[in-house]
């Protein structure tokens, strides 16, 4: 059986992959921000999960105002590197896992989520700045990304958003379709963009570090709570951008303890500012073997 044994969670800021593409990761600037990510990439490495299931948002790459929708599964093969304006980030293309994919598909829109289903899609910062993250550098041609990846994009740009209580609930749904997959595989769910940030208007640069705390203090013990807020408080307390933080829900509804089981293990905590005009976060929870 497949199983969810921990999730992920990171900002996705763009110039953290320009910082690592451009070879300046060791430069004051930037040096702390990747020293809160040594610990998970080493533990990436022990654990070697299959598949992550990574929930990110476009950045008005893959979709635009022609076509908005709020939940999309790529069932691809493979995704190529979108062109963000600067040619695409040169890290290697990013392999899906079409079986389990169309399985979590099925399940999840049989379990009254009406996802949309991709088969094309490239990719921006969204999801490759966080697998950089955890994966470190990789060459385009001789590497590949040592995980299958299925993307969610989640449309957290054109108001209206899901809910928190949405994402929630589909995470929860998430975690009931890998486990109803009959292979072994070992799949990671990760929740990325945030923590507080606001690139426009006249709140530019806005930052909340008490409230962004506060959030992963939350996220950690009382998810379903948390699931409760509003769009608005993110937008007012977070900054605009700060909303990409109702992915993060979805990763932390599929965990065992949102079903019943034990509270999952807090591997990793991590929060930093600056970087770019984003604070960043990141925590790893794992689930408890039973
Ligand atoms: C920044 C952060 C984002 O989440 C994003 O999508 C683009 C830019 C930033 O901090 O610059
Ligand atoms: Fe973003």
């Amino acid at each position: 059986m497949a199983r969810i044994t921990a999730s992920v969670y990171t900002s996705h800021v763009p110039a953290i992959g320009a910082a690592l593409d451009l070879g300046k990761t060791h430069e004051p600037y930037w040096q702390p921000v990747f020293k809160g990510y040594e610990f998970g990439k080493r533990w990436i490495a022990e654990r070697k999960p299959d598949v992550v299931f990574l929930v990110y948002n476009d950045h008005a790459s893959a979709f635009s105002m022609a076509l908005i929708p709020t939940f999309a599964i790529g069932t691809a093969a493979s995704y190529e590197i979108a062109d963000e304006g600067f040619g695409p980030r040169p890290v290697p293309r990013v392999e899906g896992h079409p079986e389990l994919a169309w399985h979590i598909a099925q399940s999840v829109i049989q379990d009254d989520f009406d996802l949309t289903i991709v088969n094309e899609m490239p990719v921006d910062h969204g999801l490759t700045v966080p697998l950089s993250l955890m994966f470190g550098e990789r060459h385009p041609e001789r590497d590949a990304w040592p995980v299958k990846v299925i993307p969610l994009a989640v449309n957290v740009v054109q108001y209206p958003v899901p809910s928190g209580r949405r994402c929630f609930q589909l995470g929860q749904a998430i975690r009931r379709a890998v486990e109803s997959f009959g292979p072994d595989l070992n799949v990671q769910i990760w929740g990325t963009g945030g923590m507080s940030h606001q690139l426009q208007g006249a709140r530019a640069g806005l930052i909340n570090r008490e409230w962004d705390n506060r959030f992963l203090d939350r996220l950690i013990h009382e998810p379903a709570e948390l699931a409760q807020l509003h769009a608005l408080d993110y937008v007012r307390e977070a900054g605009s951008e700060g909303i990409e933080l109702v992915m993060w829900l979805i990763a932390r509804g599929a965990m065992a303890d949102v079903a019943g089981g034990p509270a999952p293990h807090v591997a990793q905590r991590f929060y930093h500012v600056p970087a770019s005009n984003t604070a960043v976060g990141h925590l790893i929870l794992e689930n408890l073997r039973d």
